[in-house]
């Protein structure tokens, strides 16, 4: 089965930014910083990013010396900038403590922040050609399908995880490294959620769901949670001169080291006017903007309102930046945030 794989990914395997061309050299810095990259998003989004960092910091010293704001700003509409601030202090242990060598091991590359069991394998594979157990979801609905296993994904993790480390090349002479992206590639073209092509897949014979006709069974869909639904207010002053009050956001948590605009916190309850009033950034007269923003995150849906102000002297805590609109474009906004400003900045 791996050579039928890695055959078909010879003819099949997708052309891809951080992959190296035939006869040319894997750059281990281009692995790390696509995986990292890659947690959480598709690969049709994280392309241009990815050509954009190479460009901008060729190699990983130079993003250890960028500033966090730099690269923050980069990664804007990535999302999960927790992955940004990570890569940022990665880069800075492995030019600063590791002499810029990418450590090759598994076990090493694990101690590095925002590198977990996956992105660990996947380097270490597909950088450096070790054998290892590379298990994203591309692999987990590949396996699962294979061996026709009905139960929730999230039911037999470790069961896949065995099943995966099995199949995997056990030496370097079967290319762990391609054999991990073949089988990524098998799950975004063939293998795919929905509507697989299992009648041209490599695998397709050997695969209990195909064979028995439920490939459209397996995985199990898991009933999907409804999102909660959250509800903040903004503040929005302008000031002629000075342009828009903003905040930068503490480097942990949520949108952490980005740039917001002053709100109440997101509460599962909708705001009445008087309490946001009562968290505004000062007590002045605010007058509500039309409009909803509306924004998806992970596990709930935002609404935001506005409450607007214009002032005429500039002032407050520490923590307040001023950004004329003409400059918003230069700072680390978070797309939540770019909605915002956009819709204020039409009617105020
Ligand atoms: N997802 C994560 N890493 C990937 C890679 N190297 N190729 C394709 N998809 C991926």
């Amino acid at each position: 089965m791996r050579k039928d794989l890695l055959s078909w990914y010879d003819l099949n395997g997708r052309t891809l930014p951080w992959r190296a061309a035939k006869g040319q050299k894997i750059q281990p810095y281009h692995v790390l910083l696509s995986e990292f990259m890659l947690q959480q998003t598709t690969v049709a989004t994280v392309g241009p990013y990815f050509e954009k960092f190479v460009e901008r910091w060729p190699c990983i010293s130079d993003l250890a010396c960028a500033h966090l704001d730099e690269i923050l700003h980069g990664w804007q509409g990535l999302g999960y900038y927790a992955r940004a601030r990570n890569l940022h202090l990665c880069a800075k242990v492995i030019s600063e403590e590791l002499g810029g060598q990418i450590p090759e091991k598994e076990d090493d590359l694990k101690n590095l922040p925002g590198i977990g069991i996956y992105t660990a394998a996947a380097i270490s594979a597909i950088a450096f050609g070790n054998p290892a157990n590379v298990v994203d979801g591309n692999v987990e609905r590949v396996m699962v399908r294979i061996h026709a296993l009905k139960q929730p994904l999230k039911s037999i993790k470790s069961q896949i995880r065995d099943l995966s480390a099995k199949i995997s090349p056990p030496s370097r002479k079967e290319r762990p490294g391609d054999f991990a992206q073949a089988i990524m590639d098998l799950g975004a073209t063939i293998c795919t959620p929905r509507k697989p092509k299992c009648g041209i897949c490599p695998w397709g014979f050997q695969c209990k769901a195909f064979q028995n006709d439920l490939q459209d069974l397996i995985p199990a869909r898991q009933d999907k949670k409804s999102k909660p639904k959250r509800y903040g207010i903004v503040f929005w002053v302008k000031h002629p001169d000075a342009g828009i009050l903003m905040k930068k956001r503490p480097n942990k948590g949520l949108l952490g080291g980005m740039v917001v605009v002053p709100s109440t916190e997101w509460l599962e309850k909708e705001w009445s006017t008087k309490d946001a009033q009562n968290t505004a950034p000062f007590k002045t007269n605010w007058n509500p903007l039309p409009g909803v923003i509306k924004h998806t995150f992970t596990n709930f849906h935002l609404e935001l309102s506005i409450l607007a102000t214009n002032v005429s002297k500039i002032g407050g805590p520490n923590d307040f930046i001023w950004i004329r609109p003409e400059k918003m474009h230069e700072i680390p906004l978070p797309t939540v945030m770019k909605k915002v400003v956009q819709h204020a900045l039409k009617l105020s």
